[in-house]
């Protein structure tokens, strides 16, 4: 199934399924993705809009997302928030923004989302519009070490593959110097399983 047909049949129910993970572990680390950004900011993957509030005071906001039904709840969330942000339905694959339009991206659950062929293309495009010297700050799943935790997250891959049309083990990494970035810094967020990753041009 499409990507814009999962996200179409869930977008109703995104943010109530995933409530626990947002007050239980994802909004701590939301506030530390934007931490020290300025300027025109991407939020690539926007979805129903959870990183709305901590958007840094003055910068220039865009969100861009494939699914309609999901910026329909972000346009909701904006209006709620009364934040000023763009949202824009669009692929990140291939978006419609000049070169080195942007200051940092930030995409926040967006790779594990994205099927490994289309890992590439994807940082690709990040890379082409962002500033040199700029960031790209990415938050991801990864398999924990545990064995314990590990065998559970292969249990619950399944339910995660069907609703989200997510996986653990995208391995984003491995695409990033053929995009044209290098890796500034990898770190975990939470446990061994949530992890940031900050890309620059090379
Ligand atoms: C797991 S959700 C994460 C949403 C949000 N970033 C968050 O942190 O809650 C993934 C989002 O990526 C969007 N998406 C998937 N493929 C995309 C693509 N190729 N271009 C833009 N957005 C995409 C989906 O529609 C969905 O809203």
């Amino acid at each position: 199934m499409s990507k814009k047909k999962v996200y179409g049949r869930i977008a109703r129910v995104y943010d109530v399924l995933d409530l626990p993970f947002e007050y239980g572990r994802y909004r701590p680390i939301r506030q530390q993705m934007f931490s020290g950004l300025e300027g025109r900011i991407l939020d690539a993957g926007v979805g129903t809009g959870r990183n709305m509030p901590f958007y840094p005071e003055g910068a220039e906001i865009t969100g861009i997302d494939l699914s309609k039904a999901m910026l329909g709840r972000a346009v909701k969330r904006r209006e709620r928030l009364q934040k000023r942000v763009d949202l824009l339905e669009m692929d990140v694959l291939r978006t419609s923004f000049p070169d080195h339009h942007f200051d940092a991206a930030i995409a926040t659950f967006l790779f594990c989302v994205l099927e490994p062929g289309d890992q590439l293309p994807a940082l690709k495009e990040l890379c082409r519009i962002i500033r040199p010297g700029g960031e790209i700050r990415i938050l991801e799943y990864a398999y924990s070490q545990d064995p314990i935790k590990r065998f559970i997250m292969h249990l619950w891959a399944p339910w995660v593959r069907w609703v989200y049309g997510a996986a653990f083990d995208r391995d984003t990494e491995r695409y990033v110097p053929g995009a044209g970035l290098c890796v500034a810094e990898f770190r975990f967020l939470f446990q061994d399983i949530i992890k940031l990753l900050i890309l620059r041009h090379r």
